[in-house]
Order: structure tokens, then sequence, then C-alpha cells
């Protein structure tokens, strides 16, 4: 876990922003779960997963119950779908704080935030291309160029059962020839060993069978359908028929994003998919769900490689300087914050030079000074620092009113 400090929490802030004007615009409202569950919402997401077997911070309450910090946040909007019965479709974004239990490594950590999105109640193909569009142009948006979509279709219910069997009847057949732990998958979720990533693995993964041959008539039309709109809408995206993602929920079309700056080990910046029984499993009504998360963490890192969506400049409208004994500095900054500017200032005074230093680094568009002078006659300095025109005097009953026409634009 980490602390997040200025200006990097400013970048995070910024981030999420980017996103929620991307969601909004595609017509999500937000949805805000909470942070625990009882332990069994999430044990619905995925009983042979690591994220749930091994990485869950889970206890139990004063009252009894068990209860989980989320380790993603599907499973609390599903919850939530199923108690609230919203009208469909329900199409909802969200950002927040994740807790996995990980072996702790740059870009893997054990507290993360992601920002993604849900759709209950919507079994049309174009959907899907919708989601996917939603997550491509927000990482466009940001500016990362080096993000490769990959996408697979993991079939329906039925589907995936078959293809699971086929899959441990290959594994099996080669058992001697994968490490121990991949044999430990194999008999715990046997689709888990196709996102094996020991070169030996690799080696015996390589001719796995593939899905395609395994989909129904329906499954494989789903499936075509959203490749041909991912086409038409001209999204980039990489076949990738051993995509199995991390957790067991997901039906048909699934997704993951890699950005391909950083170490393959921890490239994911995002995934997700449809997953259309966990209403089902939660106690709802059969709905289909599609969508997917982001991680704040790792996009920042892909950011850096990058060297896009650097933090925001700081921003103020008035940094006040008075070389008196502090009072004007006082009362103006409050005077100007309730006007609606922002305003700063220096404590614990200081030379007229030091203080008009820490102005401009501020990024402050204009200084109001006060020195002996100006306190004397009632009068402030008011200092324009990033656009022309020269300083004025003015009486401080009228600084509101100088100041005005000077911030009026884009502040
Ligand atoms: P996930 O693949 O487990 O999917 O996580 C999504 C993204 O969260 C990953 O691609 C990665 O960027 C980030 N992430 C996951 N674990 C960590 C970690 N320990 N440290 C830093 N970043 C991490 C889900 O969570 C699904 N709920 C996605 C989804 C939504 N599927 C359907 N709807």
């Amino acid at each position: 876990m980490h602390d997040v400090l200025p200006p990097e929490s400013a970048r995070r802030r910024a981030l999420v922003q980017a996103f929620a004007d991307e969601a909004a615009r595609a017509g999500y409202g937000e949805v805000v779960p909470p942070l625990l569950e009882e332990l069994g919402v999430f044990l619905r997401v995925g009983e042979s997963t690591d994220v749930v077997t091994k990485e869950m911070y889970d206890f139990v309450d004063k009252d009894g119950s068990r209860i989980a910090l989320r380790p993603e946040i599907t499973a609390g909007v599903v919850r939530a779908f199923v108690q609230h019965h919203p009208t469909l479709p329900w199409k909802v974004w969200y950002s927040g704080t994740n807790f996995r239990h990980e072996r702790a490594q740059k870009g893997r950590y054990r507290m993360f935030d992601q920002v993604g999105v849900e759709v209950l109640g919507v079994d049309d193909p174009d959907l899907d291309v919708e989601v996917i569009a939603l997550a491509a142009g927000f990482f466009e948006r940001i500016g990362l160029r080096q993000v490769e979509l990959l996408v697979n279709t993991l079939g329906d219910h039925d589907d995936r059962a078959r293809y699971t069997e086929a899959v441990k009847a290959y594994f099996e057949s080669r058992r001697g020839e994968l490490s121990e732990a991949a044999q430990a998958t194999l008999d715990r979720n046997p689709l888990r060993v196709l996102d094996a990533k020991r070169p030996s693995d690799v080696a015996v993964v390589q001719d796995a069978p593939r899905i395609a041959e395994h989909l129904s008539d329906a499954s494989a039309e789903h499936f075509a359908r959203v490749v041909a709109g991912l086409d038409a809408v001209g999204v980039a995206h990489t076949p990738a028929p051993l995509l199995v993602r991390g957790l067991d929920y997901y039906r048909r079309t699934t997704f993951e994003f890699a950005a391909t700056a950083l170490d393959a080990a921890q490239n994911a910046v995002g995934g997700g998919g449809r997953y259309d029984g966990l209403a089902e499993d939660l106690g709802g009504p059969p709905t289909d769900g599609i969508g997917f998360a982001l991680g704040v963490d790792r996009i920042l890192l892909a950011c850096d490689a990058e060297g896009v969506f650097a933090a925001p400049e700081p921003t103020l409208d008035v940094y006040v300087v008075d070389t008196v004994d502090g009072a004007a500095a006082r009362d103006l900054t409050h005077e100007l914050r309730a006007a609606g500017h922002s305003a700063d200032r220096r404590f614990g005074g200081g030379s007229m030079k030091s203080q008009m230093k820490s102005a401009g680094r501020s990024g402050a568009r204009v200084a109001v000074i006060v020195g002996e002078d100006e306190a004397a006659a009632g009068e402030v300095t008011v200092r324009p620092l990033q656009d022309r025109g020269d300083q004025r005097r003015v009486a401080r009953g009228e600084l509101l009113g100088t100041l005005a026409p000077m911030l009026a634009d884009g502040s």
C-alpha cells in the first residue's frame, strides 16, 4: 500500500475526472457501492481463483458475520443491482479502491484504484462494442498510444463447460511437462493454466485446444458481431484465443488492455467481459451483464513510460503578498475566497522578493501586494503575473471590481 501525495494526487483526480466525462458522455451514471461486503458476495465471483481464495482481506465482524474488503467492484455493483432492481438497462460507472493481498511489486499493489463500468440487462453484442470502445476512447483521451486491445470469447455457460473439459483433458495428457504450479492450477481451475507465464508451461499451452471449436452457433454469431462492430467503429484489436481472465464469472466476450510500454508481467491496464450468470448467482433474476475495470495505478505508470498525462500545473487566481504584519493577507485571502476566487498567501512573512518568488511558483495569475505604503493609504497594488498589463494601485474597496475583468476568462 502506498501514500499518494500532491501533485500526484491531482493527476490521479484528473484521470478519474477524464474517465467520468467519457462515461457520462455515453449515458452512464455513477454508482458508489461500499468498500466492504459480506464475504459471500465475493465467493460468487470465483471460488477457484487466487483473487478470492488467497488474496482477500476478510475478517469476522463484531456481530459474527464474515466480511471482506472488496478485491474488485463488479460483485458489489451486481449485488446492488439485485438489491435495488433499477430499470433496465442499468448503465453505471465507478471509481474506487480495492484490496488484494498480492506479492507487491511495481504495478502490483495490495491497495489499488480502479475506474470501470458495468451494464446490466442487455444481450446485444453492439453493447459489447460500446463498452470496449468507451475504454479505448478513454485511453486515447488521456494520450496513451501504446495500448493493445486483446479480445476473446469464452462461450456461453455450456460452451465454457465443454471447453473446460477439453482443456482439462489436454493438460492431463501432458501433465508431466507442466511445472508444479501449473499442475496445481490444473487441479483447481483448468482454464487458468492457459494464463501460465513460465516458458516451459507456455510451450504446452501453445498447443491447447481453442474455444472456437467448442462454440455454439449463437455464441459464435455474437462474437462475430462484436469483432465486426469494433472494426466498424475503428477500435483496433487483436484476437487472443488463449485469453482467460482471473475471475470466474466471465461468459462470452472477454477482453484485456495491455500497455506495451510496461513490463510484460504487469502490463494489463484493464480488462473485462460479459458475466451473464452473475446476477442470478447473487440471488437476482437471470440478467445479462458486461463491464470492465481499468487499473488507475498502472495507467499512471504507463503514462509515465509514454511521457503523457502529466500532473496538472498548479493554478491560482491571486497570491496575496503582505510585508507588513500578515493582517491584510489574512483578511484579503478570506474576502477573495468568499467572492469565488482561489487565493493563497505565505505564512510567517518574509521579504517582498521571497514572497514574490512564492507567488510565481504558485501559478497565480495576479499578485495583490500590501506593503507599508499601501497599508498606510488603505490601498493595494495589483500586479498581473501571467497576462500582460501594468501594475496598479487601487483602494482596498475597489479590489474585487479591479480583479473581476482580469480573472474573467478561464478562471
Ligand atoms: P481485473 O483484471 O482483476 O478485473 O482487474 C482490472 C485491472 O485492475 C487490471 O487490469 C489491473 O490494471 C488492475 N489491477 C488488478 N489488480 C491490481 C493490483 N494488485 N495492483 C494494481 N492494479 C491492479 C476486475 O477487477 C473485474 N472486476 C473487471 C470487470 C468489470 N469485469 C467485468 N466488469
